[in-house]
């Protein structure tokens, strides 16, 4: 359990907190767009550039052998975090966009054929679905989507009408980055594998708040991102089910992924290390390791405990507003994560927003890369705050009064 000092004491290793933004005291509530960084995040990468840098997996040197073996203790780090079978199924990519690319490009063309089918849901982010729409073009497969309930849950109830037998791959976001809602995924992995397809998740919003286990999930994939969950930016991860590695042809190929190149042919090195082809960013990975180190001092139980109570806190108090405010997503916080998104009525989000910024209060505004989620909804964009294990009451209760003062201007 976070206790109000060990809240105090998370809060002082970020020390941006303390910044005045237009005079104000900094409340971020935007960190399902990007986290914070913890002082001992930018010191693991400051030391790895200042006292053992190199490059990886290519000199017999020293420093080229302590920054390899970095890099790898970091992928076993990576790998233990989220139960993985073993490191070999940790493949280091750019961020959940780049991973979910990465998938579909390689495992995506390998399998899919004309009168196949790929099931996404309607509360996709953009980079869930448009790596699949170019390879339904490509390949002939048709994308179908899962409609979510009035609020905002998945329809469980048509599962059975929308798997089977031609459905090959669903790629679903274990948390929805816009309404919060937390997916049973494990739920689609059984009914999935029933008919022999696979499930690729997409961890983005997950990952970074609640314990994560590959195997008890019965996943295949799982893409997520280090900006989010306290790392640096442009590293990610794509993890693969091991018995599914040799099923994927790694897309991109280049030096550093090879065993053998002759005038006409290669010989990949296995999998990771063929799927990382050029120098990878290895401070990202040194940075990445060092924020899971942070997390599970914390522990992932938790981050997610704190959330939920907070969530349900901000929830609570949005609905005393009145009915000036509406708030999209599951009211069970169970169910949801910490990102909290909403309208004010007569007043477009971005106004919101801005309005929020000039008491210091950082949100994040439109349609948060979800455009067919909005037209689901029939809205031009929400405000969303999105919590994090910095976050605290007060910072609720500053952003609810503040609503309070804006909500009757307009009324
Ligand atoms: N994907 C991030 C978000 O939802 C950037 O805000």
């Amino acid at each position: 359990m976070m206790s109000c000092t060990n809240l105090e004491e998370t809060r002082r290793d970020f020390p941006i907190l303390e910044r005045k933004i237009r005079g104000k005291r900094l409340v971020y509530l935007d960190s399902a767009a990007s986290s914070l960084k913890p002082i001992q995040v930018v010191e693991a990468i400051r030391d790895f550039y200042l006292s053992e840098y190199s490059n990886i997996h290519r000199g017999i040197h020293y420093l080229s052998q302590l920054a390899t073996s970095r890099y790898e203790e970091a992928r076993e780090k990576i790998a233990r975090f989220i139960n993985a079978n073993s490191p070999e199924e940790v493949i280091f990519t750019y961020g959940t966009t780049d991973s979910l690319n990465m998938l579909a490009y390689s495992y995506g063309l390998k399998v899919l054929k004309p009168g196949d089918e790929i099931l996404l849901t309607v509360m996709e982010h953009h980079s869930n679905i448009l790596p699949w729409m170019r390879i339904s073009s490509i390949t002939g497969a048709k994308i179908r989507y899962l409609d979510i309930t009035d609020e905002g849950l998945i329809d469980y109830e048509r599962l059975d009408e929308k798997i089977n037998d031609k459905t090959k791959i669903v790629s679903i976001a274990h948390m929805s980055n816009v309404l919060g809602t937390i997916v049973d995924v494990r739920r689609i992995a059984k009914k999935i594998h029933e008919v022999g397809g696979v499930i690729a998740v997409d961890g983005a919003q997950s990952v970074p708040h609640m314990p994560i286990n590959v195997r008890e999930l019965e996943i295949d994939f799982l893409a997520f991102s280090g900006h989010k969950m306290l790392g640096p930016t442009g590293i990610g991860v794509l993890w693969v089910k091991h018995d599914l590695l040799d099923d994927l042809p790694p897309f991109r190929l280049g030096g550093g992924a090879i065993r053998e190149v002759t005038l006409n042919d290669f010989m990949l090195l296995d999998p990771p290390h063929s799927f990382e082809a050029g120098t990878p960013n290895i401070a990202g990975v040194i940075g990445l390791a060092a924020a899971v180190e942070y997390l599970q001092k914390i522990g992932m139980g938790n981050v997610r405990m704190h959330e939920e109570e907070l969530t349900g806190y901000a929830l609570r108090n949005l609905d005393n507003l009145g009915d000036s405010i509406t708030v999209y997503g599951p009211k069970n916080v169970s169910v949801r994560g910490g990102i909290i998104t909403f309208n004010i009525r007569g007043l477009e989000s971005n106004i919101v927003g801005s309005l929020l910024d000039s008491y210091g209060i950082a949100v994040r505004t439109g349609k948060h890369c979800a455009h067919p989620l909005h037209q689901r909804l029939k809205i031009d964009g929400t405000v969303r705050a999105s919590i994090y294990l910095y976050n605290v009451r007060e910072e609720i209760d500053y952003l609810i009064s503040t609503l309070e003062e804006i909500t009757a201007e307009v009324r």
